[in-house]
């Protein structure tokens, strides 16, 4: 009869490290571990920071360029597709929120958004020689630029140098054919009593883009009692 030897039996101490390691390489791997997550954690907090960084410059190009308000609100602006004409509906349906949306699809710099009475501001200074520098090239801007944005048309004074500022407006860019957007409270026949023929029939023009109705509820109301 054969007997097989009997395997050795191992002292207690030795079958443990067989099985889990020696307690130094444990320790060597947690601390391999923990400098990794530290820096995937530095990597992280980096991109974070130049994220935001990249964001506040593209903010404040669009503010500066674009002279578009980089409010709270901005966060939910995305590019659309640019589309010129004539939108219009009551307050806080989000007018302003979509022409900002299709200012923003053209390339930085070709698109200018500008609130009417911020235009008739600065046509009267100009008018009274009272321009500086920076806000005499943002005037020209805003009448040449390739597509504009002139945004809730009607909010102005109705006066004869607002109509005259506004007629020569819309008369340039409808001259030239420039992709033109323009946002309104008013509807279109309201537009054409509140400031004439002259002004509606140019900022109606088909070829600037479709009259488009916006309804929904007020925004800005929204949750309140
Ligand atoms: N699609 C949208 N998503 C998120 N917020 C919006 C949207 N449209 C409008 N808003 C917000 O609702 C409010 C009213 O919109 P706004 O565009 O100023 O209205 P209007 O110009 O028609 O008076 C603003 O605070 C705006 O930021
Ligand atoms: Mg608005």
């Amino acid at each position: 009869m054969i007997v097989e030897p009997l395997e050795p039996i191992e002292p207690e101490e030795e079958r443990l490290w067989r099985y889990v390691g020696p307690p130094d390489d444990e320790a060597a791997r947690l601390a391999r571990l923990e400098r990794e997550r530290e820096a995937q954690a530095r990597a992280a907090a980096a991109e974070e920071h130049r994220r935001q960084a990249d964001e506040a410059r593209r903010r404040q190009a669009i503010e500066k360029f674009c002279g578009i308000p980089t409010t709270d609100a901005f966060d939910a602006v995305r590019p659309k597709p640019w589309i010129g004409g004539f939108l219009y509906g009551p307050a806080g349906v989000g007018k302003t929120h979509e022409a900002i949306c299709r200012v923003l699809s053209v390339p930085l710099g070709s698109g200018v958004f500008v609130g009417v009475l911020e235009y008739l501001d600065q046509a009267r200074d100009k008018e009274l020689g009272r321009l500086d520098g920076f806000r005499e090239r943002r005037l020209c801007t805003i009448r040449k630029a390739e597509h504009l944005v002139l945004d809730d048309i009607g909010l102005n004074r109705v006066t004869p140098l607002s109509l005259e500022a506004l007629y020569r407006l819309v008369d340039a860019r409808w001259q030239t054919k420039a992709e033109t957007l323009v946002t309104s409270n008013l509807t279109p026949k309201e537009l054409a009593s509140l400031l004439g023929d002259r002004i509606a029939s140019r900022v109606l023009a088909q070829e600037f883009g479709p009259r488009v109705e916006m309804t929904g509820e007020d925004r800005r109301l929204r949750g309140r009692s």
